[in-house]
Order: C-alpha cells, then structure tokens, then sequence
C-alpha cells in the first residue's frame, strides 16, 4: 500500500528557513498552505480578518500567527463571545466608567477593545453574539473608538479584529441573526478552514510534530508511528479535527511499549469507527478520492487481524470490533 513508517526526525513542511509563527501551523496540504501564504500576506495590514471553520481546525492558532506577524505593538486579546453571558460581555468588551452599576470597581475599568489598543482583538465564536452587542461593535468598528458603560465620552482605539466562528455566517445574516453590515466589517479579508479529513496529507506531519512536542515536554522517546497505525489516523474522520488528534496521539504515547505508536496504542473507539464506517452516499461520492481504496484495504486488514486474534471465529472478531457480522463479511469482500 505504499505506507512508510515515519520516524523522527521528521520535516512535514518542506518551507523556506526563515522562522516565523507561521511555521507553527504544521501542514503539507496545498490548500492549508495557499491558507497560510495568504495569512502571511495580509498579516501586516490592518484589514479585519474573519476565520471559519470546525472546531479544532486551527482558528486560534491561525489568528495568533496573524498577529504575532502583524508587527502591532500592541496585545493578541482574546474573547469568547459564547462564553460569557450578555450583560458581563457587555462590560467585558466596553468596559465601565466609575460608579456605572451597583458593585462596578471604583475608578472603572477598561474593556478588552481598550485593552487591544494597537493590538488585535481577537473575538473568538463571534456567530453567539447578541444583536445589542453587535450593534456596539460595528460602532467600534466605524468610528474607532469606544464609550465606557455610563460614560459619555467616547476613547479612540486602534484596534484589528480577528473574528472566528464555526458557524455559517452568511446563514445566520439571511435568517436576521447577524447583521449583514457587521459581516462585511469583519468580513475584510477571511480564511476557511478545512476540517482534517478534507487535507488528511496533513495528519501524519501534525501526529509527529506532536509526539516531538510531548516527548520534550515528559521526557519520552516515542520514535514514530507504526504502518499499521500509520492507515488508522490517515483514514479515521476526525470530527474533532486537530485538537482531536492532538488528544489521541498524547494518549497513544503512554501505551507505546516498542518505541512507535502501534495500533494497540489507539483506542477501540477509533479502530471501530474506521472498520465500521458505512458506504453510504457520502462514502461513494469520494470513489475517485485517492484514499477510498486505500481505505478498503485497512478496513480489510483490520478484519484479517481481527479474525486471526480471534482463532477463526468470525463472530468474536466482529464483537471485537463493535461491528456486525453482516458488515464484517461485506468488508471482507471489498
Ligand atoms: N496545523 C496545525 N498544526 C499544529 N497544531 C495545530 C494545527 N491546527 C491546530 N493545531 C492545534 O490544535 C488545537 C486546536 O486548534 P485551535 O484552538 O486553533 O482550533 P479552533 O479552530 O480555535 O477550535 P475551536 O473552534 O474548538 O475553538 C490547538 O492545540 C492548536 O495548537
Ligand atoms: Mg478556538
């Protein structure tokens, strides 16, 4: 099939020397490099940026990297709008004036855009956000400047925000719950990225700058990655995207036993998933896909193996797979 383990030392993206925060982003995929060779570009203006993309595909690295290259003097201020409710948002963001509201801190306090003064604002699942409040921001966003809760004068800011979402904007402005003149504010520029399984050349170069990562970080010496382990990750779907393999691979290094990270080493959960995955339309529109054979082929090896551990016994090995055994036998056959 093709697969070479990998081993460590392990150069996943073949770029220029140059160091910058960039080269945190671990990718060989042509489309997450054209993502960040476009980033490069913009970082040094001041064009507000609007990221999407599923959870755990790398917003918040994306934007840290925007600003670290942007050169701004000022702070990377992070805040996630879903997290905290309205009214504390409000004053989150704006910040208060003295005396503003019953148990306000003397003297008043600064909000996170005062505090992102010539920095970046990074405003993290920006889809949550209220009406109210995004009708504060787009204020900021065309006068730049803001007005403390209770005061009356307004403060100029510098500010670039950096919005991110895993929701579909454009969706929530037609359905009226996000206005469509705060979208083409944030909208300036914007980077989509795509979840892990549509760029899965990048799984194996991100699962070994990971072992490299945890091997530094509890004194290990995890090599690699075996073959067999090597098809698992490529072809499991990742609904978690990165932060999912990250979790998975820091897992696996506390069960290696012979220096790589082996099948063994990953959870039934995983194994199952890839075994059992249905050929359903979605799975037949990618027959052309690169991966789709190679996918057959580890799901039927998978299955030989399984058998074999099971002495023969077909039955016992699709328990052991959480399949059953009319999926077992079609997947043999493939
Ligand atoms: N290309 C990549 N290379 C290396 N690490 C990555 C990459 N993409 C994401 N990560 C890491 O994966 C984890 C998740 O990334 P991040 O927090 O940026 O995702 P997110 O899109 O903001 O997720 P969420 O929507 O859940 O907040 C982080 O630990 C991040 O450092
Ligand atoms: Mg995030």
């Amino acid at each position: 099939m093709g697969t070479t383990m990998h081993v460590l030392p392990f150069s996943g993206s073949p770029e220029d020397s140059t160091s910058n925060a960039f080269d945190k982003i671990i990718s060989i995929s042509p489309i997450m490099q054209q993502i960040k060779n476009e980033a490069r570009l913009i970082s040094r203006g001041t064009s507000n940026v609007l990221i999407m993309g599923e959870s755990g595909t790398g917003k918040e690295i994306l934007a840290r990297a925007i600003h670290t290259e942007s050169r701004r003097r000022g702070q990377f201020v992070k805040v996630n709008c879903a997290a905290i409710p309205e009214t504390l948002l409000e004053s989150e963001l704006f910040g208060y004036c003295d005396g503003a509201f019953t148990g306000a801190r003397r003297g008043g306090k600064a909000g996170k855009v005062e505090i992102a003064h010539e920095g970046t604002l990074f405003l993290d699942e920006i889809g949550e956000m209220s009406p109210g409040l995004q009708t504060k921001l787009l204020e900021v966003t065309q006068d730049h400047s803001i007005t403390r809760l209770g005061d009356t004068h307004p403060r100029k800011v510098d500010i670039r925000i950096i919005a991110a979402t895993n929701q579909d904007l454009e969706k929530l402005v037609e359905e009226g719950k996000f206005r469509l003149d705060l979208y083409y504010r944030l909208n300036v520029v914007s980077f989509k990225l795509p979840p892990l399984r549509e760029r899965r050349e990048d799984i194996i170069p991100i699962a070994m700058a990971t072992i490299e990562r945890f091997n530094a970080l509890i004194g290990q010496s995890v090599s690699g990655i075996s073959p067999e382990a090597i098809n698992i990750l490529e072809m499991y779907h990742w609904p978690g995207n990165v932060r999912e393999l990250e979790n998975v691979i820091e897992r696996a290094m506390n069960f290696v036993t012979s220096g790589l990270i082996t099948p063994e080493c990953l959870s039934n959960y995983l194994i199952q998933r890839v075994v059992g995955l249905n050929n359903d339309t979605k799975d037949s529109q990618q027959a052309d896909n690169p991966f789709h054979a190679k996918l057959r082929a580890v799901q039927k090896q998978i299955i030989l193996d399984a058998i074999e551990l099971a002495k023969g016994n077909k039955a016992k090995a699709a328990k052991m797979l959480g399949i059953s055994r009319s999926t077992l036998y079609e997947k043999m056959k493939a």
